[in-house]
């Protein structure tokens, strides 16, 4: 089978941006890791315990605690942008998987629909940057290029699947095969093409870029630290090594 300039050209594509994207965050959660935290500084009311640390930990990944607490409509935008992401990326494990799990089958209709709260999250978060006075003082051109490009994504995908159509055995049979280092041809559909172009450089940029405050938030020590300085004295792993020399 002749493999088309195209197929070889988005596989390289993804190739490199795997490899950015694999870098880029072991490379960032390290230096994460490694930052010191010398001083204790839980927000309070904070929990005393490391159970209460994870329950805490728990409530902001899934529901956005804080967010809640600092701006109502930024927290609403950004939950439905977030759990439609979610159910859609779950829709998404399809092209990567074979046979595909039954779970993954079950979810296939919410992922779809899942893409509708994404559309309506990033449409509200955008708006809120242009409308909102001092938000928009203090969005630089990078906040506004990157919910452009989740928009683009989202209505890429969603004009394929809602109301294009696109040959996804194809699509899973390029990716199965970009896995296995066996390239196959993809659909020279140009929806589908811009759509992984842009996902592509959604990966290449993710590490570099503030989308990183997915791994970022479990390395905050304002989220993460227990309340008990008054129990245990707090040292950072550089006020240790001193002391013992
Ligand atoms: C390599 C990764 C990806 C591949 C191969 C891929 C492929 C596709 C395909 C073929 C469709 C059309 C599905 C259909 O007609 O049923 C689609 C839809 C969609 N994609 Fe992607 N996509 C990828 C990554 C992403 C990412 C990272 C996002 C979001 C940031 C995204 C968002 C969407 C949305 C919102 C839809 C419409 C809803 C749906 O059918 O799932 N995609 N994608």
């Amino acid at each position: 089978m002749q493999i088309s300039i195209l197929s070889i050209s988005i596989a390289t594509l993804f190739y490199i941006a795997f490899f950015i994207l694999a870098y880029g965050l072991v490379s960032k959660i390290l230096q994460y890791k490694n930052t010191p935290a010398p001083l204790k500084i839980p927000t309070m009311p904070a929990p005393t315990t490391q159970a209460g640390v994870v329950l805490r930990m728990t409530k902001e990944v899934v529901l956005f605690t804080s967010l809640f607490k600092s701006s109502k409509a930024t927290w609403l935008f950004g939950w439905l942008f977030h759990f439609g992401l979610f159910l859609d990326m779950l829709r998404h494990l399809r092209y990567f998987i074979d046979p595909v799990w039954v779970w993954v089958v079950l979810i296939q209709p919410f992922g779809k629909y899942g893409s509708i709260l994404m559309l309506v999250g990033l449409v509200g978060l955008l708006t809120r940057r242009i409308i909102v006075d001092r938000v928009r003082y203090i969005s630089s051109p990078s906040d506004h290029l990157m919910l452009v490009l989740l928009i683009c994504i989202t209505s890429t995908g969603m004009a394929m699947s809602f109301y294009l159509g696109v040959d996804v055995i194809s699509v899973k049979s390029f990716f199965i095969g970009l896995m296995t280092l066996d390239i196959q041809n993809i659909p020279a559909d140009p929806i589908l093409v811009s759509h992984l172009i842009m996902v592509a450089s959604l990966m290449i940029i993710f590490p570099y870029s503030k989308l990183l405050h997915a791994p970022g938030l479990f390395f905050s020590p304002s989220i993460n630290q227990v309340d008990n300085a008054r129990d245990k004295r707090h040292l950072a792993k550089w006020a240790e090594d001193l002391e013992k020399n």
